[in-house]
Formats: C-alpha cells, structure tokens, sequence
C-alpha cells in the first residue's frame, strides 16, 4: 500500500499545536534523548513536525535535524524554532538520504505506524541505521496495539474539544488482518468541516524487535514512559531503545 506521507501533516498542521499542546511530557522526551546522546551531540528526528519535542531537544544543547514529508510542518517548526540549533528537510523518512552521521534517531509519538507496510516499516528501520553511528541509539515511541486490536466491533470514535470553537472528531476502523487502523479525523470549527484521512499500521513489540533485527540493531532499552517506568502488561505504550550490532 502506498499512501501520500505529506497528507497527514499538510492537512493538519495549522492546528496541530492544539492538538498536542505543550504538556511536560515534550520536555521528559526531551530529557531521555539527551541522556541517551553525547554532550552537544546531534539528534536527527524522523516526523519532526511542528517541534513539539525538537525545540526542547534543543533548549537542552543537542543539535537537531528534522525530516518531515510535509512542507506546512516544517514552515510551522522553523518559524518558531527561532535561533535554535535546528535544521529541518522535505523527505520521506523511510528513503530520505540526509547525509551523515547521527548519535541518536528519534521517532516519537506513533509516527512509525503512520508508515503503512511492515516492509515500508523495516526501510525505515534501515534508514535509521544507515544515519547512525555505530555507538548510536535509535528511539521509537508508539502505542501498544492490544487496545485497538481488541475492539469489539472494531470501531471506536474519540472527540477532543481543542478551544471553544473547535473540535476533532475521529473515527477509527480496525483491519486485524492487516494491523491497520483507518483512522478519520474531522475538524470542525463554526464555517468549517475538515477532513483528514490517516493510517496507522500498528506492530506489538516483539515484531519492531525482529524489523531492528532485520535492519542490523538489537533493544537494549524498553519503558513504559519518558521516565523509565516498567513496561508491563498493562501498558497502553512503549518507548524502546535500539543499538546497532556492530559484530
Ligand atoms: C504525529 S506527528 C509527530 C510530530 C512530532 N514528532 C511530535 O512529536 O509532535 C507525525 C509527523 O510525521 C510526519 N510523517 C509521517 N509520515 C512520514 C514519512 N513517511 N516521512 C516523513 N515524515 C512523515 C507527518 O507529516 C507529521 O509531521
């Protein structure tokens, strides 16, 4: 399956600081990059978007590269990135050659999923790989899929009200066969009803384990949290931590 990856952010980027508005989780992912990169080190982040966890990257002193496949997020980014040690790319993440080296690879909040193919999803490991150093690390943040797998239709809708004249409405449609939730969101303020599709194809745990397997790195790192806490079997998410195998 092929899907335009600009859609998403093309679609929403006006608005999508409303609906991830600034909360002290940006800041503790933040804080677990750092921690895992060299002093001043530098951090390529795949899906940067508007900067939610860029910027306090690099408030902290890490030097930031952001990809991302729409235009309007990276307009949104390097209007408020300011004189920040961030530069951004247009690219797709699972092909884009930044040229170089990076200490850390970060994907956070879901963003793998938005990749709609498990083979689409080991490019993207091995494009991680491919701009890491060797005593690199690659972080991934996605949802435990167990939830949504497990609906007893299949279908759920969530409605978030982000001001007092809008709100997003979403629907959500799963494909157990494939691991696909097809999700739907509706933005509606008073004049206006905006509509933008999105796909995420989810992965429980061990098959990300095999797809870094495949694409030469190996956990080393699995939380619940940006604060450390066990990831167990009632945990709805998973911030993993991947090394390369380097013998
Ligand atoms: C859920 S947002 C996350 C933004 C940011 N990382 C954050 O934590 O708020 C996902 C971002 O990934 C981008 N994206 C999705 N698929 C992509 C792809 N294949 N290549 C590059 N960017 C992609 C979208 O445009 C969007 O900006």
């Amino acid at each position: 399956m092929r899907i335009d990856p600009s859609v998403y952010g093309e679609g929403l980027a006006d608005i999508y600081d409303l609906i991830y508005p600034e909360t002290p989780e940006a800041g503790m992912a933040a804080a677990f990059v750092r921690d895992r990169t060299p002093e001043g080190g530098s951090v390529l982040e795949f899906g940067v978007g508007t900067g939610r966890i860029a910027l306090p990257m690099a408030d902290l002193g890490l030097r930031v590269h952001g990809v991302d496949a729409s235009q309007r997020m990276l307009d949104v980014l390097m209007e408020k990135a300011g004189d920040r040690e961030i530069t951004s790319a247009l690219g797709d993440f699972t092909t884009v050659d930044c040229g170089g080296v990076h200490d850390t690879v970060l994907i956070a909040i879901n963003t793998l999923f938005m990749v709609p193919s498990q083979e689409q999803q080991i490019a993207c490991f091995e494009n991680a790989r491919r701009h890491l150093k060797d005593e690199g690390r690659l972080v991934i943040e996605v949802y435990e899929p167990t939830r949504f797998h497990s609906l007893p239709t299949g279908m759920d809708t969530m409605v978030q009200h982000l001001d007092r004249e809008s709100l997003l409405l979403c629907s959500i449609q799963v494909d157990k066969v494939n691991q696909i939730a097809a999700l739907g969101q509706a933005y509606l303020r008073s004049g206006e009803l905006r509509k933008t599709p999105e796909i995420s194809r989810y992965a429980w745990p061990a098959e990300l384990d095999l797809m870094a397997r495949v694409a030469g790195m190996r956990l080393v790192e699995r939380y619940e949290d940006w604060l450390g806490s066990a990831f167990e079997h009632r945990s709805h998410r998973h911030i993993s931590v991947y090394e390369p195998v380097t013998v």
